[in-house]
């Protein structure tokens, strides 16, 4: 099982003059300009079903970038159908055919498609060129190639033999089809929802978030263009319940490969139990979903790098990561200089459109998102005897839907920001007495429902290790003195608990294990 042993794909610096910046300014141009008309991929088919739906840039919703052509239940079966008629070749092709099927992928994505991509990022879901880059460059790239090593990895896990007998574990794709639902903020998430099933074997029916389709489509030529067979991977453009009321009554539902809201998983979970007679198997349900990231200081922390790890980590992509900080728990001996820190760092920061790189914020994804994140707001200026606003609170979504990065001091920590996912540019914290640093840890545990990732921040070993231990389920990706963002395949791998998810580690043998059905053979020789 030997393949190439990846290393991190490094990420570009689009500096003012380099080439690669001159590239993707170039794809910038381009994309704005045309308007493209994107389908639907299904059996190796490309279909226009005439029902367009337009895309715009969220930070300039009037600019029309194209229209996708929406599908509806007949094409959900279609999908199915094209899947299920794929399954038999694909799942009996060697595992080598199959890497470099999606190492091609990777290699494609590191060259001619970078500019591509990123710019499609950059344009459909308003991330800058940093953002774009170390997601749908460096990450997608990270999980196609380190997936094929621990795929390798999964097939050498072989049984102990005996003198007589050879035993061994065949890692058979799942008997079925495998539905790929996917999220608005990460292009490299909603790549490797479909490919890591269908690396291992699998065929795939994808959904993309409506939000999401103008990078999806860039994803699927790459698919198609690094030799995915027809059928094995489609991607249909359907609204979700439509879909998914045809495939989770559908027998050959193998599983559900998920990122995305608490609420929809409960949904969807709740959909398979009751259709569970149905099925040939039990379908394997892998869900990565909500978060309310916290970071807590202790009264040792350096208050430069918390305010640096706080700006970024809250900030960057809007807030719009799982991963955000979106609460902190600061002692009242830092308050003061890390407040100043952070109100300075923010009076820097530029906001707008992603076509001028030096704007850090952008808009967020769209008026549904503006609208709840702005009705925080709201509610935090007509409440000022419980919470105060230390910097930003505005809003205004008459070109895109822009909202200032926005910081809350609440005096409850049971305060509503402090506990729901707000899922926007807004940090909300918490300043405690510096002795309650271990009552502090309790409320840290207690105020809300997830545990997707969270952050130490001191230089006192003691509390160090007494957040690491009182923490110990508070969060499936913890960081110490670091920004609780920014996880890269192969090191950290990603996932979360509780209310954030069914924590299969994404880009990791922990997630691919899901995608397989082992058989044991036993040969009495
Ligand atoms: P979402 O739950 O609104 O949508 C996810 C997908 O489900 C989309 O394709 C959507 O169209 C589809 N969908 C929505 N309702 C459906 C239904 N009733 N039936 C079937 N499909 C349905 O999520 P989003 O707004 O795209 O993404 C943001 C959410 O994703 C946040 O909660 C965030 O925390 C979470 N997220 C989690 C991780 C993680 O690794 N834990 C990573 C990224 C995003
Ligand atoms: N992998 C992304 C991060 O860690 C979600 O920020």
């Amino acid at each position: 099982f030997k393949v190439p042993q990846p290393i991190n794909e490094p990420v570009k610096s689009y500096e003012p003059g380099s080439p690669e910046r001159a590239e993707l300014k170039k794809a910038l141009e381009t994309g704005r300009s045309q308007k493209i008309d994107i389908p639907q991929y299904i059996g190796g088919e490309t279909i226009f079903s005439g029902n367009k739906l337009k895309v715009a840039p969220p930070h300039d919703h009037q600019h029309i970038l194209g229209y996708f052509h929406e599908g509806d239940a007949s094409h959900v079966t279609m999908a199915i159908e094209a899947a299920l008629q794929a399954r038999e070749k694909w799942a009996a092709l060697d595992w080598e055919q199959r890497a470099a099927i999606f190492l091609k992928a990777a290699d494609l994505i590191a060259g001619p498609y970078r500019a591509r991509l990123n710019a499609a990022t950059m344009l459909g879901q308003s991330k800058n060129a940093y953002q774009a880059e170390i997601d749908s460059a460096c990450e997608i790239i990270d999980f196609l190639r380190f997936n094929v090593k621990y795929m390798t990895d999964l097939y050498s896990q072989q049984p102990d033999s005996s003198p007589g007998v050879w035993n061994r574990l065949e890692y058979r794709p799942l008997e079925g089809f495998i539905f790929a639902l996917t999220p608005f903020n990460f292009t490299a998430i909603a790549g490797n929802l479909p490919a890591a099933p269908a690396l291992m074997g699998n065929v795939v029916v994808w959904k993309p978030a409506y939000t999401q389709v103008y990078s999806a489509n860039v994803l699927m030529e790459v698919f198609k263009e690094a030799g995915v067979p027809d059928g094995v991977i489609n991607m249909i453009l359907v609204d979700g319940p439509v879909a998914g009321d045809i495939i989770f009554k559908h027998r050959d539902f193998a599983g559900i490969h998920f990122t995305g809201s608490t609420k929809v998983f409960n949904t969807i979970w709740k959909t398979i139990g009751e259709n569970i007679a149905n099925y040939r198997s039990f379908p394997r349900i892998v869900g990565e979903t909500g978060g309310k990231d916290f970071v807590i200081a202790h009264s040792s922390a350096d208050p430069k790098i918390l305010a640096t790890a706080l700006v970024r980590g809250a900030f960057e992509y809007q807030g719009q990561k799982c991963s955000a900080a979106s609460r902190a728990y600061i002692p009242s001996n830092l308050w003061d200089e890390v407040k100043e820190l952070m109100v300075s760092d923010l009076a820097e920061i530029k906001m707008g459109g992603v076509e001028d790189f030096s704007n850090f914020v952008n808009a967020v994804i769209d008026e549904k998102s503006f609208d709840k994140i702005a009705g925080y707001l709201d509610q935090a200026k007509n409440n000022n005897t419980e919470v105060e606003i230390i910097a930003g609170g505005n809003y205004d979504k008459s070109k895109g839907y822009f909202i200032e990065p926005t910081v809350l001091v609440a005096k409850s920590p049971t305060y509503v920001t402090l506990c729901e996912e707000i899922f926007g540019p807004v940090l909300s914290i918490y300043i405690y007495d510096p002795n309650d640093f271990e009552e502090t840890l309790a409320l840290v545990d207690s105020t809300s429902p997830y545990a997707l990732t969270g952050s130490i921040f001191a230089q006192d070993r003691y509390a160090i290790e007494l957040a690491t231990a009182r923490l110990v389920n508070a969060a499936g990706n913890f960081y110490i003195n670091d920004k609780p963002t920014g996880a890269v395949v192969g090191q950290q791998p990603f996932g979360g608990a509780r209310a954030s998810g069914t924590n299969d580690k994404a880009g990791s043998i922990l997630n691919l294990i899901r995608w397989v059905s082992p058989r044991t053979i036993k040969e009495t020789l």
